[in-house]
C-alpha cells in the first residue's frame, strides 16, 4: 500500500511545500521511500530517494520546489527493494512523463520484456515503471498524450491508482483507478488528487471518490472523467461528497483506531496478497525447495508463531510432509538437530524481529536454507534468507497484528495447496476446489466480520469484567485459539490461556468456576466437532460460560451459551473464518475497559531486541 498525491495549479510558489505536506498525511500508508515530480515553465523536475520522509526533506529539499503541477509518492515496497532508484516517481527514457503508482501490476513481466524489445531502458526493479514506458511508447505512436495514457492503462492487469504529469501538457494531472483508492479534491482555483482523504482535507472537504476503470485528467479549473472501456464521459456531479471527518479521523479512514481499521482492511489485504502471489517468481521455487527438503522447520514470534504452528499442523495433515514448528526464541532447543538439506520457514510481518533473525542465522550456520515470509520487502529477515515470499497487507500501524496474520495464513495455505498437488497428496479436483476457496477468502473474511460484530460487541461487556479466560480448540483450531488469547491479553490486559481442548481434564479445568469464560474455536472437522462436544459439557458442568466460534450447521451449537457461526469452506481456511470474531472480541473488550488498542502498555510493534 503506497500513498500518492497530485496538485494542479496555474502557478504557485507553494507547490513543493504542499506536496510534502500531503506526503506527510499519507506517510502511514508507506514509508520506506518517497519522491515528487513538478512542472515549472515547461520543465520536469523529479526528486526522490530511499528513507523516511523527514530525512529525505533534509537531503532533497522537497519544499523548495515551485511550479504549476506536481505529483508525489510514499512507498511501501512490493516489487523491488526500497532504494533511491526504485522510489517513485518513475520517468520514461526521454524524461517526458512522470508517473506515481499505488498497487501491483500483475502482468509487468511480460510488458517489461515487450518494452525492452522495443528499445526501452529500465532504471528500476519495480513493476510500476512499466506504466511510464507504455505511455512513452504509445505517445510515440499516437502523438496524443491522453490517448497514449488511456491505451497504456488498458494494457495493465492488477491493481492501480496512477497519476501522470508531462511538460507536453503542463497544467494537467492525468489519473486512472482500479482496485487501489483514488480521490479528487475539488476547489475553484486548483485541484488535488490523493490515495485517501487525509491528504485532501488540508485543501477541501468536497471530493469525488473515483470508481474502478475511471480515467481522466484535471486542470486547475476543470475535471474530466470517462469510463475506460466505453470512453463515455462520466457526469461526476452526482458523485461529489462532503467529508466531515477531522484529519486524525481521516488517517484512520473514519475508524476510531488503526486496529479496527486494519481488521476491516483484511479483505483488501488478502486481495493484494493473492495478486502478489500470482506474479511471484519465488513461489514455485519455494514449493520445489520444500519437496526436496530433508526436514522442514517453521518459526516465528507472537502472532507470527501462531501462523507458523498453523502451517505445521496443516502441512502434516494436508501433505503428510512432517513440519516442525518452534517459537523463535527457543531455537537453541532445535538447532542441534539441523543438517544440510533442511529448510527453515521464518515468518515475521515486520521482518525485523531479533528472535527470528537469530534463529535464521543459527539454522543457516548448520546448513539449512531459509525461506522468509514477511510483509516488508527487503527487511532484515528476508535480506538474510535464501528466498522470500511477501504478504501484501500494507503497513500495519496498530501494535496488535491482525491483517498481517490473515495474510500470512493465506500465503501459507496457498503454499501447502500447491505442495499437496505437486506431491500428489491431493487430486486435481481437490486442488481446484481449494484454490477456489482461497481466491474467495476475502469474501469469507467479510462474512465472518458481519456475523461477529453484534455478538462480539455485546459479549465484550461481560469479558471486560473478567480476570481470566480459556480459549480451547483442537488440531488446526489450536493456533487460532492461541491467537485469540494473545489478542485479548495484549490489548485488553485479561489473562487468557489457550490450550488443547482435550487437555482440559488433565488439570486446567480446576480453575473453572461459575461464569468462568471459555471460548471454543471449532473448525470444520467432523471428528473434532464430536470430540469437542464432551469438552463443552465438561466446562458447562462446572459453571463456565461458553462462547463458540463454529461453522454453519455445527452440531455443538445447542450446547453453547453464545455462538458466532461462520462459513467453513474447508478446515484449511480456519484462520480466515475463525480469527476475525476473536479480533473483534479483543478490540471491543479493550474499548469497554477504556484502553487504547493501538498503543497497549509495555509493547512495541516490532521487537528488535532479544
Ligand atoms: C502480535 O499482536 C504482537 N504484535 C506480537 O506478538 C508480534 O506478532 C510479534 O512481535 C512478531 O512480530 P513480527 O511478525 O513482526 O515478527
Amino acid at each position: 500500500m503506497c500513498g500518492i498525491i497530485g496538485l494542479c495549479f496555474n502557478k504557485t510558489e507553494e507547490l513543493g511545500k504542499l506536496l510534502y505536506k500531503g506526503l506527510q498525511r499519507l506517510e502511514y500508508r508507506g514509508y520506506d521511500s518517497a519522491g515528487i515530480a513538478v512542472l515549472n515553465s515547461g520543465r520536469l523536475f523529479v526528486v526522490k530517494g530511499k528513507g523516511m520522509l523527514r530525512d529525505l526533506e533534509e537531503r532533497l529539499k522537497f519544499t523548495e520546489y515551485t511550479g504549476s503541477t506536481g505529483i508525489g509518492h510514499t512507498r511501501w515496497a512490493t516489487h523491488g527493494a526500497p532504494s533511491d532508484i526504485n522510489a517513485h516517481p518513475h520517468v520514461d527514457c526521454k524524461g517526458f512523463f512522470a508517473v506515481v503508482h499505488n498497487g501491483i501490476i500483475e502482468n509487468f513481466d511480460e510488458l517489461k520484456k515487450w518494452l525492452i524489445n522495443r528499445g526501452h531502458i529500465f532504471a528500476s526493479e519495480t513493476d510500476s515503471e512499466v506504466i511510464v514506458h507504455l505511455i512513452e511508447e504509445y505517445y510515440r505512436e499516437l502523438g496524443d498524450v491522453y490517448e497514449a495514457f488511456k491505451r497504456a492503462i488498458r494494457s495493465l492487469k492488477g491493481a492501480f491508482a496512477i497519476l501522470m504529469i508531462t511538460p507536453l501538457e503542463e497544467n494537467k494531472v492525468f489519473f486512472a483507478k482500479k482496485d487501489s483508492p483514488l480521490i479528487i479534491g475539488l476547489r475553484e482555483d486548483y485541484k488535488v488528487l490523493a490515495s485517501d482523504i487525509p491528504a485532501i482535507l488540508d485543501h477541501t472537504c468536497s471530493v469525488i471518490v473515483l470508481r474502478d476503470y475511471w480515467v481522466g485528467y484535471v486542470t486547475p479549473s476543470r475535471v474530466h472523467i470517462e469510463d475506460l472501456a466505453s470512453g463515455k464521459p462520466i457526469d461526476y456531479s452526482t458523485y461529489i461528497r462532503l467529508i466531515e471527518w477531522s484529519i486524525e479521523e481521516a488517517s484512520k479512514g473514519g475508524y476510531p483506531h488503526f486496529m479496527i481499521k486494519e481488521i476491516y482492511e483484511q479483505p483488501l489485504a488478502l486481495i493484494n496478497t493473492i495478486t502478489g502471489l500470482r506474479s511471484s517468481r519465488e513461489f514455485p521455487l519455494v514449493v520445489k525447495m520444500l519437496v526436496d527438503a530433508r526436514r522442514v522447520y517453521v518459526t516465528g514470534a507472537g502472532t507470527s508463531y501462531h501462523a507458523a504452528e498453523f502451517y505445521a499442523i496443516a502441512s502434516n495433515t494436508l501433505t503428510g510432509l512432517l513440519t516442525i514448528p518452534f517459537i523463535a526464541s527457543e531455537y537453541e532447543a532445535y538447532v542441534n538437530a539441523v543438517r544440510d538439506g533442511d529448510i527453515l520457514i521464518a515468518i515475521s510481518q515486520s521482518g525485523e524481529t531479533m528472535d527470528v533473525l537469530k534463529a535464521v542465522r543459527m539454522f543457516k550456520e548448520r546448513g539449512a536454507r531459509v525461506v522468509a515470509v514477511s510483509n516488508v520487502v527487503e527487511s532484515a529477515i528476508p535480506r538474510e534468507s535464501h528466498i522470500s515470499l511477501y504478504t501484501r497487507a500494507g503497513p500495519e500501524i496498530g501494535v496488535a497484528a491482525t491483517k498481517t496474520f490473515l495474510a500470512q495464513t493465506l500465503l501459507l495455505s496457498w503454499l501447502l495447496v500447491e505442495l499437496a498437488e505437486y506431491t500428489g497428496a491431493i487430486s486435481s479436483s481437490e486442488h481446484r476446489e481449494l484454490v477456489k476457496s482461497l481466491e474467495e477468502s476475502p469474501r469469507l473474511v467479510e462474512v465472518s466480520l458481519e456475523r461477529s460484530e453484534k455478538t462480539a460487541y455485546e459479549l465484550s461487556e461481560v469479558y471486560a469484567e473478567k480476570k481470566s479466560m480459556y480459549y480451547l480448540s483442537r488440531h488446526i483450531g489450536l493456533p487460532i485459539a492461541k491467537e485469540g488469547a494473545l489478542k485479548i491479553k495484549e490489548i485488553a490486559y485479561i489473562h487468557a490461556e489457550a490450550y488443547p481442548a482435550g487437555e482440559s481434564k488433565h488439570g486446567p479445568i480446576a480453575l473453572v468456576e461459575s461464569a468462568f469464560p471459555v471460548v471454543f474455536i471449532v473448525p470444520k472437522l467432523v471428528w473434532l466437532e464430536h470430540s469437542t462436544k464432551g469438552n463443552i459439557e465438561e466446562m458447562k458442568a462446572r459453571g463456565a460460560k461458553t462462547l463458540g466460534i463454529v461453522c454453519d450447521e455445527s452440531p455443538v451449537v445447542s450446547l453453547l451459551d453464545h455462538v458466532i457461526t461462520v462459513p467453513c469452506p474447508h478446515w484449511l481456511l480456519t484462520p480466515i473464518s475463525h480469527t476475525p470474531p476473536l479480533q473483534l472480541l479483543a478490540y471491543y473488550t479493550a474499548i469497554r475497559k477504556g484502553l487504547d488498542p493501538d498503543r497497549p502498555r509495555n509493547l512495541a510493534k516490532t521487537v528488535t531486541v532479544e
